[in-house]
């Protein structure tokens, strides 16, 4: 095993990719799980904490025959912002993206541009934001993300589906990537 990148070998690199892609698999599920925990402490001015948002999001997308991709969509959508609330559409999509389509990855990425319909006339700003997307191929999932499942989302008094009971849909996604690493 080398001990400065120059010396790396055709071996060494064996070895590594296949310990990276182990870690990835049995990790990344765990990780979106136990990430997913912390939403609960940020209520961020809302009648509902950003946990109990999530999970009404998924249990109104579930309830709604929605596929594994889209109900992890759903609950994961702004799990970003435990990281960074302005860019939290950007990392969690990038999150997803080795494990969902490519629709769902511009969903979630530019998904506070569609919400912001309901909102961004009270901070300034244009409210027809999600114009500059229509005629896209994920502009439809876009509108039932954010419109059906998203928008809402903001009743602490809704029976929502427990983040326990996600995770079937999590290690389903998270365990199988599309695209190599
Ligand atoms: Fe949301």
């Amino acid at each position: 095993m080398f001990t400065a990148m120059q010396q790396g070998t055709a071996e060494d690199w064996g070895i590594i990719a296949r310990e990276h892609m182990l870690h990835q698999r049995s990790v990344a599920p765990l990780q979106i799980m136990d990430s997913m925990r912390r939403l609960a402490s940020m209520q961020l001015g809302f009648g509902a904490d950003q946990l109990t948002h999530c999970l009404m999001t998924a249990t109104l997308a579930r309830a709604d025959n929605a596929t594994d991709e889209e109900v992890v969509a759903a609950l994961t959508h702004d799990l970003g912002k435990i990281m960074s609330i302005p860019n939290h559409g950007a990392i969690q999509a990038e999150v997803l993206k080795q494990y969902v389509s490519d629709d769902i990855y511009f969903a979630v990425k530019w998904h506070q541009h569609f919400q912001g319909a309901y909102y961004y006339g009270y901070l300034g700003k244009p409210t027809d934001m999600r114009e500059q997307f229509r005629g896209e191929s994920w502009f439809d999932f876009a509108e039932k993300l954010v419109d059906k499942w998203d928008a809402p989302a903001f009743d602490p008094d809704f029976k929502v589906d427990s983040l326990e009971s996600f995770e079937p849909e999590v290690m389903r996604v998270f365990s199988v990537p599309r695209r190599g690493f």
